[in-house]
């Protein structure tokens, strides 16, 4: 299935390269948007590299960083300081070092007792300090997003039931797979995006991104946002990426 209009991919040769390509995107992405621009967070392990290659020349200089709303696209629901909690991640790896303003870091609360209050909340949180986009969706600047080896995206999981929500645009999520509860994005607020950005790495990923994007599965979650409104950026390395070449020169 070739790249729609509104899709790019960016080949790095190695994980290094790729974060610099995914730097470059998400720098240019905010660069000219004016003070409160938008950010929703991946978690899991890739984006660390990502995120700490930020936090230095020459990406540090390049954004008012304490201008920017920073989100959580999903999150597990175990405490902040917890070892697998993205917060902790993202806090360790770019939003510590880089100084982002307390009043402007918005932690997805999916280790609060009653979940489906805690998702309304942060609902609230993102209506507030996102404005709408079209059918009045709030329309983040750029969502972060990686792929799990079964196509799962943010904490959208095959067969989970948030796949099917369209009215909420923040839910608890089980996941079969991990045999856990999340907290994740739905589909009508990641497709609102202006711009997503994913970043995927390795070879243990090559045969996913090739389902995803070569043939198209629509059983695989993150399939269905090669069709959001915004800009859709596919940064892999070669790992990644070994088997979807067939797509730069179509
Ligand atoms: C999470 C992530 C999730 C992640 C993929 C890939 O909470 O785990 O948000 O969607 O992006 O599972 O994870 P890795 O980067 O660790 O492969």
């Amino acid at each position: 299935m070739p790249l729609r209009f509104n899709e790019h991919l960016r080949i790095g040769k190695d994980p290094e390269e790729a974060a610099r390509l995914g730097a470059d995107v998400l720098v240019d992405g905010l660069r000219h948007r004016p003070a409160g621009a938008s950010v929703a967070l991946a978690g899991g392990s890739t984006p660390a590299l990502l995120y700490k290659l930020l936090t230095k020349s020459p990406y540090r200089e390049q954004l008012p960083w304490s201008d920017i709303h920073w989100f959580w696209g999903d999150e597990r629901t175990v405490p902040p300081d917890h070892a697998n909690s993205n917060y902790r991640m993202a806090m360790e790896t770019l939003l510590g070092p880089l100084g982002a303003s307390a009043d402007h870091i918005h932690r997805m609360p999916a280790d609060q007792p009653n979940r489906e209050n805690a998702a309304a909340d942060y609902e609230r949180t993102i209506r507030r300090h996102i404005p709408p986009g079209q059918n009045g969706i709030p329309a983040f600047d750029l969502i972060l997003l990686g792929v799990g080896a079964d196509g799962h995206t943010a904490s959208l999981f095959p067969r989970s039931t948030a796949l099917h929500e369209s009215a909420r645009l923040v839910v608890p999520n089980y996941a079969p797979a991990p045999n856990a509860w999340r907290m994740t994005f739905t589909y009508p607020l990641l497709n609102a995006a202006r711009h997503i950005l994913f970043f995927v790495t390795g070879e243990q990923k090559a045969e996913i991104m090739r389902r995803i994007l070569v043939d198209g599965d629509k059983n695989l979650p993150a399939t269905a946002l090669r069709d959001a409104a915004g800009q859709v950026t596919w940064v892999l390395d070669e790992a990644a990426a070994r088997l979807v070449h067939s797509l730069l020169n179509p």
